[in-house]
């Protein structure tokens, strides 16, 4: 069929905006077209946590799997620094290449954190300013760990709609620079980390088409309190007393995040399915949010996919939050795991709470 052309009134988007329409309806969806991912350089292990709280490498694996997370050097006011839009920076950079694009032919940067550079403005335009991807609209989501699933949902939307080209979809975060190191039920679950798609049009409507098949999104403020940073918002602005208690940290109802996560994690991935019509056995992989492998092991086994088929690294990197599904993509893009045309269920839930999955055909 003869792709439609829209116009934009704007000379650069006119050349790649376009819709199809087949039957009445659109059929431009959005897919990768690369992917990248950041890991600081620093590695605490359990041993070194060991030193630092009360706790044991046996209790953190057995309750968590997690063995290793990588930690961002904070040389604060140095060289040595790395900041959130940096590791941001390098993973765009990464997906950049692997989508052989240059910074500029990006129309949008979307970036979940919620461990931003600053607390106003957005840390996508400093990573804006850093790619120097001068022609687009950069702004942040606030979902926590499923922040990059938000980014993703509303990238294909405006795919879709024919109202962006190439978005840059970025979940990053600097987890350790917002932990209470003195908290054990906290400090031991988390990581530093970046992952990156590019996302672009496509009008592919055959079966096995590369394509961003379905997302899911959803939230529920009933849970709000139970992972919360307290301070430094205008309900609870920081004084030399809230940070003396550790205000400004993360504060975390475990127990009822995890039952939450469970149920959640299992309606937003068989919604993904149902909206794209495809059944478990279906899925090539399964590319989870890496929070506990508990809730991993109990979702998967919920979804009735095959144990063989769920990608992991918290082993290695602990949650690094809204980084976690975008950094497990691409190492196994790049490792040559997942082949194009495989199905990839991803899923997500963190602080809000706010969860969703997303489907897509590689
Ligand atoms: N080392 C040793 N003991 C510990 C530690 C530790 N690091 N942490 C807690 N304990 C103790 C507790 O004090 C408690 O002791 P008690 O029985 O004497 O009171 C005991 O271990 C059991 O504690 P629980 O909190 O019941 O342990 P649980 O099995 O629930 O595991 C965990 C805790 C790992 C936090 C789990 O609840 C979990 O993973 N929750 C979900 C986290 C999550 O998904 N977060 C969402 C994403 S994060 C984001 O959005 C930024």
């Amino acid at each position: 069929m003869r792709p439609l052309r829209w116009s934009f009134g704007n000379a650069r988007h006119q050349r790649s905006n376009y819709q199809v329409i087949k039957n009445g309806v659109s059929i431009r969806r959005s897919k990768i077209l690369g992917t990248g991912h950041y890991l600081p350089p620093i590695v605490r292990t359990n041993a070194d946590l060991e030193k630092m709280v009360d706790t044991t490498d046996e209790w953190i694996v057995d309750r968590t799997g997690i063995r290793t997370r990588h930690i961002a050097p904070d040389g604060t006011g140095s060289s040595e620094n790395i900041v959130t839009s940096d590791m941001a920076t390098a993973a765009g950079k990464r997906a950049l290449e692997a989508a052989g694009l240059k910074a500029t032919d990006i129309d949008m940067i979307i970036v979940g954190t919620v461990t931003g550079d600053v607390p106003m403005p957005a840390t996508a335009v400093f990573v804006q300013q850093k790619l120097g991807a001068t022609h687009c609209a950069s702004f942040d989501i606030s979902a926590a760990c499923a922040g990059f699933i938000f980014g993703l949902s509303i990238a294909d939307k405006f795919i879709r709609a024919g109202a962006a080209s190439r978005v840059l979809v970025i979940g990053v975060e600097l987890l350790s620079r917002i932990l209470d190191w003195g908290d054990r039920t906290t400090c031991i679950l988390f990581g530093d980390g970046a992952g990156a798609v590019i996302l672009g049009p496509t009008t592919d409507d055959s079966p096995n088409a590369s394509a961003v098949l379905a997302t899911s999104i959803h939230s529920d403020g009933a849970l709000a309190r139970s992972l919360i940073i307290p301070a430094g918002g205008s309900e609870l602005p920081l004084t030399h007393e809230r940070l003396d208690q550790q205000e400004h940290k993360v504060h975390m109802r475990g127990q009822d995040i995890f039952k939450v996560a469970v149920k959640n994690l299992v309606s937003a991935s068989q919604e993904a399915m149902q909206t794209a019509g495809i059944s478990p056995t279906e899925i090539d992989w399964v590319c989870p949010h890496q929070a506990n492998l508990r809730i991993i092991d109990q979702v998967v086994s919920r979804l009735q996919v095959a144990p063989e088929k769920v990608l992991i690294n918290i082993d290695r990197v602990g949650n690094t939050s809204s980084a976690s599904v975008p950094i497990l993509l691409d190492e196994n893009i790049r490792s040559g795991k997942i082949k194009p045309g495989d199905t990839v269920l991803m899923c997500a839930l963190g602080a809000g709470v706010a969860w969703g999955g997303a489907l897509l055909r590689m």
